[in-house]
């Protein structure tokens, strides 16, 4: 390939690299789990196109934390780095690095993992920002300003959807960012009722979302506790299911972009 080539390659890729942030205001809905796995499967995808990945080369797809003892980084403590389908960074709150991994030629997608924002501004009028001060607000406000779509988990627990109101409404919507609601720990054994009222209060509202809810299964939580992603779950029975709905969720972000 020419160089002249090879760099009309790399600018085409670089114009195309999508940020997509995964946020709700509460902790417990998923949000680290969904970045790394859906970052597994999207450089899983990658890799069946592109091929593997060099060891000295930026993968396509990375994997980003911006809290500081986030949860990618005590699960990335435990990953060895080389068997990942993603790069991954954790930028503890530092600013101007997810800018620039955005734009470096080789990525094309960037999935940022957020940590909760309890702290917001109690005081803040209804269109003002209510994010507040300090590092982790700025590292946010950082993050949703490049983002091109946001991932909103939501539970079926009760507990979870006025959160989820509120990241849309107050952070999401005065942004203009683009949204898509995940329905996360649905346990298969409790039937459909309490699935059907979330799916009910998410339409209600207009929100776009996954027609489908990503099931609660124990070898998600064993498996972050391993460091291991979907993508390397063995090929039968339960695994095979739980990894389908992260294969899924990967397909219908794409469709979202
Ligand atoms: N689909 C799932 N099935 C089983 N356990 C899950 C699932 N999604 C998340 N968990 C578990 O729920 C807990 C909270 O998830 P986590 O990703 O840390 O949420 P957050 O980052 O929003 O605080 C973790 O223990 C995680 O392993
Ligand atoms: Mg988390």
């Amino acid at each position: 390939m020419t160089p002249a080539l090879q760099s009309a390659i790399d600018v085409a890729a670089a114009s195309s690299a999508y940020v997509i942030i995964v946020i709700q205001q509460k902790g417990g809905s998923g949000k680290s789990t969904i970045t790394v796995n859906l970052a597994a499967c999207m450089g899983r995808s990658a890799a069946l196109v592109h091929g593997p990945v060099g060891e000295d080369e930026d993968s396509p797809v990375v994997a980003a934390g911006i809290d500081p003892q986030g949860s990618l980084e005590r699960w990335a403590d435990r990953v060895p780095e080389e068997k990942l389908p993603f790069d991954y960074v954790v930028t503890r709150g530092r600013l101007g690095e997810l800018p620039k991994i955005k734009s470096q030629p080789k990525r094309r997608r960037v999935l940022v993992d957020t940590p909760g924002f309890v702290e917001v501004d109690p005081d803040a009028e209804w269109g003002e920002d209510p994010l507040g001060d300090g590092r982790v607000a700025d590292a946010l406000r950082e993050v949703l300003d490049i983002a091109d779509l946001a991932i909103v988990p939501i539970t079926p627990e009760w507990l979870s959807w006025e959160p989820v109101e509120f990241t849309i409404e107050r952070i999401l919507k005065p942004r203009n960012i683009k949204f898509l609601v995940v329905i996360n720990l649905h346990d298969p054994r409790d039937g459909d009722t309490q699935l059907e009222k979330v799916k009910n209060w998410i339409d209600e509202r207009g929100y776009p979302r996954m027609a489908k809810p990503i099931r609660k299964y124990k070898i998600h939580s064993h498996a972050a506790e391993e460091g291991q992603v979907v993508t390397e779950y063995k090929d039968s029975g339960t695994a095979l299911r739980a990894r389908e709905d992260f294969m899924d969720l990967a397909l219908c972000v794409e469709q979202a972009l």
